[in-house]
């Protein structure tokens, strides 16, 4: 069994692609999307974040190319792109090849020349779910330019350096959790990171007993985009209002004595009970307390529905029906919002009897077919393999 296993592996790697050139000739790298247990629109506000990076990734091959190109071909995507690597390098069409670009002109502003490639992009990551698809697929990037260049960076500063590719090249004001959790997911365990000074501990998740289900409404980020910049900007507003740098520095007393307009209150007293509820959770989590752990998750959605308003009905529904299912701690929108997924902490036996109810009562309700799986805390970017004879 295993050498047959074995066999299938060499054969995939040295079986010619359909250009011709084999696998062997290859950098083949990988990395992860995450899911986000607790902690949701607090990174920006130097809060506390509960991701795990899963076992769904985003795979580069790689061949050389001539110098000064790089060649990009998507499997989701139509259109081949061509990218001229001796121009400044613009954002433009399609907008997936902008994380890449992004990432490219983070390596050539550190001074380091990346060289002309030719790249396949797959993924198993769902595009547009909240799962961190984009930041999967810039520290993808930025470990296949590491790897060819053999420049190594702080694992730390490469996430930052995928966040501004992010910021610049895709437009979104992203916080710093998803390139994180991508860079050091370790299998596992989820991530207790500290957006206020990037101090991280790993926290294990590996009682076979319980289990992380994600429930995928298919429902799209609408308006994503645009109210995620305003959800930041009222943040920031009710930040300076406070006096604090930013909300983290914030307590409910402050927020409570102070005049903020009725909206601005709700973001504010968002972000402040959920940095609380985050640091609960890990802290049930460190300790088996799954129930417990559950409870803050459900706190953690109404809060998100109410305060914060980034849910959608979808969402809503599919949160609602999972929460009084036997066998279910606790469960909540994860990322961004306004569609996406729904995340459940489960008692593992009763995974499959959850999945199909929530899955029929879903169709039924919203006429939606839903996708459903179980997933495990796993590590961060791998080089799966590099051409033979190649040293970096
Ligand atoms: C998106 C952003 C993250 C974070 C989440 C909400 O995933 O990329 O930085 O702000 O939304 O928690």
């Amino acid at each position: 069994m295993i050498k047959l296993r074995i066999m299938a592996r060499l054969n995939s790697l040295i079986a010619p692609t359909g250009n011709g050139r084999s696998q062997a000739d290859a950098w083949v790298v990988s990395a992860p999307g995450r899911v986000n247990l607790i902690g949701e629109h607090v990174d920006y506000n130097g809060g506390l974040v509960l991701p795990a990076a899963i076992d769904r990734r985003v795979v580069l091959t790689a061949w050389p190319l001539g110098r000064g190109r790089l060649r990009l071909r998507s499997r989701h995507a139509e259109r081949e792109v061509e990218i001229d690597l001796l121009q400044p390098l613009q954002k433009g069409e399609p907008s997936w090849a902008n994380y890449i670009k992004g990432v490219a002109a983070g390596f050539q502003r550190l001074g380091i020349t990346v060289p002309g490639l030719d790249v396949e992009i797959d993924s198993t990551v769902p595009a547009g779910a909240g799962l961190s698809s984009s930041a999967a697929l810039e520290v993808a990037v930025a470990t296949l330019l590491e790897e060819v260049t053999g420049c190594r960076l702080d694992p730390t500063e490469k996430a930052l350096l995928c966040q501004r590719a992010e910021h610049e090249f895709a437009g979104v004001p992203c916080g710093i959790m998803d390139q994180f959790a991508s860079v050091h997911g370790r299998e596992g365990h989820a991530l207790l990171l500290d957006c206020r000074d990037q101090t991280f501990e790993h926290i294990p998740m590996s009682d076979p007993a319980v289990s992380l289900v994600i429930f995928d409404t298919k429902v799209k980020h609408r308006l994503a985009g645009s109210a995620y910049a305003r959800r930041r900007a009222s943040c920031e507003a009710a930040a300076a209002a406070l006096g604090v740098e930013t909300l983290r520095e914030a307590t409910l007393e402050q927020l409570e004595a102070a005049n903020l307009d009725e909206e601005t209150h709700r973001r504010a007293r968002h972000v402040i009970t959920e940095i609380a509820r985050t640091a609960d959770a890990a802290a049930a989590l460190k300790s088996g307390a799954w129930a417990a752990a559950g409870d803050l998750m459900r706190a953690s959605h109404r809060s998100l529905r109410d305060d914060f308003e980034v849910s959608c009905p979808e969402l809503d529904f599919a949160a609602d029906t999972a929460a009084v299912l036997e066998g279910v701690y606790g469960c909540r929108m994860t990322g961004g919002g306004f569609g996406g997924c729904v995340v459940g902490l489960v008692a593992t036996e009763a995974v499959g009897e959850i999945s199909d109810r929530l899955s029929v009562a879903y169709q039924k309700h919203t006429g939606i077919e839903p996708a459903v799986f179980l997933t495990r805390p796993s590590g961060g970017p791998l080089v799966e393999s590099v051409p033979s004879g190649h040293v970096s």
